[in-house]
């Protein structure tokens, strides 16, 4: 019998999620989780590339295992770890950061963003991050990453490094394929429907938290910044109102021409009402579960162990390969 084929992604603990968290990743992720062995990480050696304080990374840890699962992540079926339980993520990484160019590193969008953005705290490791994620992905042998659009430059930086290394030393890494969602890869903020939304955003009041309060959706869904025109449609020009309509999207269910049709000749703001009922209604079980889940720790820390175990057995095995092909004597 052949071996399901392996998706491995992950997501940093550095605060509460937003929805383009869950339409650009975990959306996908419980779908998948059905037909592909699954591996998601909680990234917190990412994580602390920006400063974190201790107290908030251990919580938001945990917070992060009770999301997985309150969205439906099955742990029977997916292994949920973290990523600083199994050492074999930094190790692989060295390795894959002495094949790695500076300019292909200094070149990611994200460093350029981030560096911009902390300027007071552009380090070595900020620097090094898609090198780390590229060892998760590896690791694992991943078919398939599924992630929003933000992280293709790192997927391909992924590829690149595969296969240079199995260019160099004969086959040794599977070459992944990004996921990427068609509708919900990229959120924008409500207040500046031009920039992703990001939940380190100043303007938080364009940024939907999954477990933010019923009414606070609702009224930043009303208060979403919109475009010129009237017209309820999904184009280019008009960022504001297609980004609406993504959420009307991935809260219903419906096609984007069906909700074209549905609100043509129709105002904005009845449109963005029925956006804001849709959404809370979407949410509402999430809510519900997610507070089930996180106040149960003991049940968490149980789930992230087992994953962590089930984690090593894998990455160790390509580690394993890799030493042995570089030339490091084993005992
Ligand atoms: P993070 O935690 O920043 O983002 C987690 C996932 O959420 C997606 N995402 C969005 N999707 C749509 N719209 C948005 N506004 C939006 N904001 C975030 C991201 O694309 C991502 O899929 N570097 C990764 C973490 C990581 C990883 C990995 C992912 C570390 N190792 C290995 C895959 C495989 C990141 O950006 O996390």
């Amino acid at each position: 019998m052949q071996s399901r084929k392996v998706i491995l992604s992950g997501m940093q603990p550095t605060g509460g999620l937003h929805i383009g968290h869950l339409t650009g990743a975990l959306k996908n992720w419980v779908e998948l989780q059905n037909e592909y062995e699954c591996y998601f990480t909680i990234v917190d050696l990412h994580a602390i590339t920006i400063r974190q304080e201790p107290a908030n990374l251990r919580r938001w840890t945990l917070d992060l295992a009770a999301t997985f699962l309150a969205c439906g992540i099955d742990p029977t079926r997916s292994h949920i770890f973290v990523q600083s339980h199994v050492p074999e993520h930094t190790q692989l990484a060295w390795v894959l950061n002495c094949f790695t160019g500076m300019g292909e590193c200094s070149r990611m969008t994200q460093f350029k963003d981030k560096s911009q953005k902390y300027p007071e705290n552009v380090n070595v490791g900020l620097f090094a991050y898609p090198i780390l994620m590229a060892a998760d992905i590896l690791l694992y042998q991943a078919d398939l990453v599924p992630v929003g659009a933000d992280q293709k430059q790192h997927l391909e930086l992924t590829r690149d490094l595969a296969q240079r290394f199995n260019s160099l030393y004969s086959e040794t890494f599977k070459i992944p394929e990004p996921y990427i969602p068609k509708v919900g890869a990229k959120i924008m903020n409500l207040q500046n429907p031009t920039k992703k939304m990001s939940k380190s955003d100043e303007n938080q009041s364009g940024v939907l938290f999954l477990v933010d309060e019923d009414n606070q959706i609702a009224n930043k869904i009303k208060r979403a910044v919109t475009d010129s025109g009237a017209e309820i449609v999904f184009r280019e020009d008009k960022p504001g109102i297609s980004n609406l309509i993504t959420l009307y999207h991935i809260a219903t269910g419906k096609q984007i021409e069906e909700i074209e049709n549905e609100f043509a000749g129709k105002g904005y703001g009845e449109f963005k009402k029925a956006v804001a009922d849709a959404v809370v209604e979407f949410l509402r079980p999430f809510k519900v579960r997610y507070r089930e889940i996180r106040a149960n720790e003991e049940y968490l820390k149980l789930i992230i162990r087992e994953g962590a175990e089930q984690a090593r057995r894998v990455a160790n095995k390509t580690l394993a390969k890799v030493y042995r092909k570089i030339g490091f004597v084993a005992l």
